[in-house]
């Protein structure tokens, strides 16, 4: 039985009036802005907000109070159910801004690089999802696999057939979660298979975002798979789709491998750069994510930040396919919109705490020490500013939606033994991203439910 609010005291502040509410306790921890390197500056200190016993009351789905546990206890009608969490570390949900849910069977494939793990691994797994039970189970899986790692939006590449987009969104319609996801237009370079036309691609992605885009919590991204596999025609109908639907998202790949940037010079001369050429058929705007961003010149991130354009950071699968060290520090400095980015299968966790570890990695060896405080706001509040969505979802801001993650500190007897030693909040914070996974999620809430629970020992999704 959950704990109730005792009756309102005299002198508190004004209760919310919502009979469907809830309090959640907890340490909390969430972001406004970039709080930069120094953890001590004045930037940082308007960047977040801590509460080390604090409380959040949802209602409606939505965050109606965030702030110390006593004032949020007084801002509760009275009975209000009470989850108590207390000793963990509430965060708003993960933000995966770069994920393919049909690779979820291919993960750990050893390829030797980007374009060898395509051609073996990759167009091989994507072929069964013209069949929808197929897509169906596998979104199912995929879903379950969200929650388990406290990610609560993700952006997602379906596969060529439209039929896989509507088996996710129906999959993530029933879980009631944040996703935006689009179907892949690929009609050259690829097993005949695979391909669409200039034609269908449009059609068919036109359908699906009459059909999804803004369906309960859910929106459409444009999904070119990348330079090399669509022709003139289809970029050209995907930036046409993108004027017809002004706010529909854009989705691709940009600049991830050498070989990958040498072939797309040779399939469009005339472009400045690969980022030029989706540039030349207006697929650069906000929200459009580009996955990877590695090999970029400092025209390209001007371009990028000008548009809010925003690049996901996919260090595992960086490191994994050794495609190389994208450069976090230039690209923040240069004003570009960065989000974290699993991109599994070519990634090789879900967990968006390895993928910061990971972060971390890359990072130190561009001579960036990224601190933990910015990483967490790049998995939270930036992802949400890179598809569009910090109107609603990447903070705890009154009136947002009620989606977040707890953490666990005492989730392995390493990390309960290395976080009683630690002294910050920036040192507990490194803890987490440098030792935890998916292990150290205790709890999942979508709109203020809780929809995931992992249980002494025996690991569960409840879907309530
Ligand atoms: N470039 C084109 N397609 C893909 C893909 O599926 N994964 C990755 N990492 N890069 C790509
Ligand atoms: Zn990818």
């Amino acid at each position: 039985m959950p704990e109730t609010a005792r009756p309102q005291q005299t002198g508190a502040p004004a209760r919310k009036e919502n009979i469907a509410m809830r309090l959640v306790r907890g340490e909390i921890l969430h972001f406004f802005s970039d709080p930069g390197d120094d953890s001590g500056a004045q930037r940082a200190q308007t960047a977040f907000r801590h509460h080390a016993d604090g409380g959040l009351l949802v209602g409606g789905g939505r965050i109606a109070f965030c702030g110390d546990w006593a004032d949020a206890l007084a801002a509760a009608p009275a009975g209000t159910p009470v989850d108590d969490h207390g000793g963990r570390l509430l965060l708003p949900g993960f933000v995966d801004t770069h994920v393919h849910y049909p690779q979820t069977d291919i993960i750990g494939s050893p390829g030797k690089d980007l374009l060898d793990w395509l051609d073996r691994y990759t167009f091989p797994a994507e072929r069964p999802f013209g069949d929808e039970a197929v897509a169906a189970g596998t979104a199912e899986f995929f879903c379950d696999e969200l929650l388990r790692n406290g990610t609560t939006t993700a952006l997602v590449f379906g596969t060529v057939h439209p039929q896989s987009v509507d088996a996710f969104f129906r999959v993530a319609q029933r879980r009631e979660l944040r996703m935006v996801a689009g179907k892949v237009m690929m009609d050259r370079h690829c097993p005949a298979y695979l391909r669409d036309t200039a034609q269908s691609s449009y059609d068919d992605s036109r359908r699906l975002i009459e059909r999804w885009h803004g369906a309960d919590r859910l929106r459409y991204a444009i999904t070119p798979r990348f330079a090399i596999t669509s022709s003139d025609a289809q970029l050209q109908a995907a930036g046409t789709l993108a004027r017809e639907f002004p706010t529909v998202a854009l989705h691709s790949h940009v600049a991830e491998s050498r070989a990958e940037v040498d072939r797309v010079r040779e399939l469009y001369p005339q472009a400045r750069s690969y980022l030029d050429v989706y540039d030349r058929f207006g697929l650069l705007r906000r929200p459009a994510v580009y996955a990877h961003c590695i090999y970029l010149d400092a025209q390209d991130r001007r371009r990028m930040a000008g548009c809010g354009t925003a690049a996901a950071f996919s260090p595992t699968s960086n490191l994994f396919l050794g495609s190389g060290l994208f450069d976090l520090r230039q690209a923040l400095d240069d004003g570009v919109t960065v989000g974290v980015a699993t991109d599994v299968g070519g990634g090789t966790s879900f967990s968006m705490l390895r993928t910061l570890a990971a972060a971390r990695q890359v990072s130190q060896l561009n001579g960036y020490p990224l601190p933990a405080l910015r990483a967490f706001w790049l998995a939270t509040l930036s992802g949400a500013v890179a598809l569009g969505l910090d109107d609603c979802i990447g903070n705890f801001a009154e009136g947002k939606e009620a989606d977040f993650v707890v953490l666990d500190p005492q989730a392995t007897p390493l990390l309960a033994r290395r976080m009683a030693r630690a002294q910050t909040l920036e040192e507990r914070l490194f803890l987490w991203m440098t030792l935890g996974d998916d292990r150290s999620v205790s709890a999942t809430y979508i709109r203020g439910r809780c929809r995931w629970q992992r249980d002494a020992g025996a690991p569960q999704v409840h879907l309530r």
